[in-house]
């Protein structure tokens, strides 16, 4: 198992692992959207603004996660964690936390000092992350689920 920065030809492969990831854990129309997302991500983010991390088994990419910009009012640099995938036939192996681990490491030696994702805290938290309130940082858009607000810093 290798971990590494995902390179301008992984493209695809990471679409396609998003893509049936998302399609296996929710539905066909969710792994189209969220494959779209991705794609969309990597194309329009400005370098400086995106961090992106594949596991691969050989040649095989078998897992997927993206860090991007979060702007406040303060000179801060953080980055939100989103989204994550793990390939189907690989979950439950330890591989999502090891390279959202991995991603981490890299993100502090830039000089990030904090980390934000949205997810369940249950799983986040194995990786460092804890609740945060919407009273200490306001999201960028309404959440249906504030408890999955979560940071690592
Ligand atoms: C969530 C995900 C990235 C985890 O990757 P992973 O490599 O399977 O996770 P790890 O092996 O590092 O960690 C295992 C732990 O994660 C949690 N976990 C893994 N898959 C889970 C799932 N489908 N539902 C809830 N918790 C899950 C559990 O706490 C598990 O620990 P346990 O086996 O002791 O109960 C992977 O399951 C995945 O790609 N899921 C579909 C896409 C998704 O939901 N992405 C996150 C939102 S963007």
């Amino acid at each position: 198992m290798k971990f590494s920065a995902y390179n301008q030809s992984d493209k695809q492969q990471i679409k396609k692992l998003f893509e049936s990831v998302f399609s296996e854990s929710e539905a066909l129309g969710e792994g189209i959207l969220i494959a779209g997302l991705v794609i969309d991500l990597m194309n329009t983010t400005k370098d400086q603004d995106i961090f992106g991390f594949v596991a691969r088994d050989k040649d095989k990419i078998i897992g997927c996660i993206f860090f991007t910009r979060l702007s406040f009012n303060t000179p801060i640099e953080a980055f939100i964690l989103s989204p994550v995938a793990v390939d189907t036939k690989y979950q439950r192996k330890g591989i999502g936390q090891k390279l959202i681990n991995y991603g981490l490491g890299v993100l502090k030696k830039n000089g990030v000092q904090l980390a934000f994702t949205y997810g369940d805290p249950h799983y986040y938290s194995k990786v460092g992350f804890s609740s945060i309130d919407e009273d200490v940082v306001k999201a960028p858009h309404y959440l249906t689920q504030p408890e999955g607000c979560c940071a690592n810093h």
